[in-house]
């Protein structure tokens, strides 16, 4: 039985494209969530025929919140938990439940331009104002330390000359998120798979 994938989401969604396009062996989406109403990756889930569901998190305790994600992935009996642009902080509470369950893909590499408020543009405003020449992105383990769980996979990519943060963050998913992440989740499913 393929290991079933829940991709968290909360904006455009070009991560979870990236996974419905990799047509994985071991895994297979099974979920989409997204923390906010309207976004492009529910428009991208929809016409892959992945159900998916909004959970918002504005206007709902952290509690509340992770209540209802946890309903929602035992409803779907999901194994494993992606985190791809998800802008939500998970407690540790929640993730104390997933123990190498959950994974995220970071847009740097890591432990550089990461933690908490790094999230987004900002990750790649950060490396520019730093003048760092050698960017990248990384697949990691989820824990109670944001972004701060075991490293999976790390990829780097070249900062340009005349870089700026939108252009930084095109050639970081081109040639680094949207390969390394269908990777990273294909090695987890089969680990997940091989383990039952
Ligand atoms: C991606 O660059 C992802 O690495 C980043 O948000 C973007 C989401 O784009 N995630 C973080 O910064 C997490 N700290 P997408 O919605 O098109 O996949």
């Amino acid at each position: 039985m393929k290991t079933r994938i829940a991709v968290l989401v909360s904006g455009g969604g070009t991560n979870l494209q990236a996974l419905i396009d990799a047509n994985l062996q071991a895994g297979e989406i099974a979920l989409v969530v997204s923390s906010r109403p309207g976004v492009y990756a529910l428009e991208r889930a929809y016409r892959a025929g992945i159900p998916s569901v909004v959970i918002a998190k504005k206007g709902s305790t952290q509690e509340a919140f992770e209540e209802k994600l946890r309903a929602a992935l035992e409803e779907y009996r999901i194994d494993l938990i992606v985190l791809a642009g998800f802008l939500t902080i998970l407690s540790e509470d929640f993730t104390r439940r997933y123990p190498r369950r959950i994974l995220n893909i970071h847009p740097s590499l890591i432990p550089a331009f990461c933690g908490e408020g790094y999230y987004g543009l900002r990750v790649h405003e950060a490396a520019l104002a730093r003048g760092v020449k050698l960017t990248g992105a990384t697949v990691h383990f989820v824990n109670e330390i944001p972004d701060g769980g075991e490293i999976i996979l790390q990829k780097a990519v070249e900062v340009k000359d005349g870089d700026t943060p939108e252009i930084l963050q095109r050639r970081v998913m081109e040639q680094a998120e949207w390969k390394l992440l269908p990777q990273a989740v294909e090695l987890v499913s089969e680990e997940i798979r091989r383990s039952r």
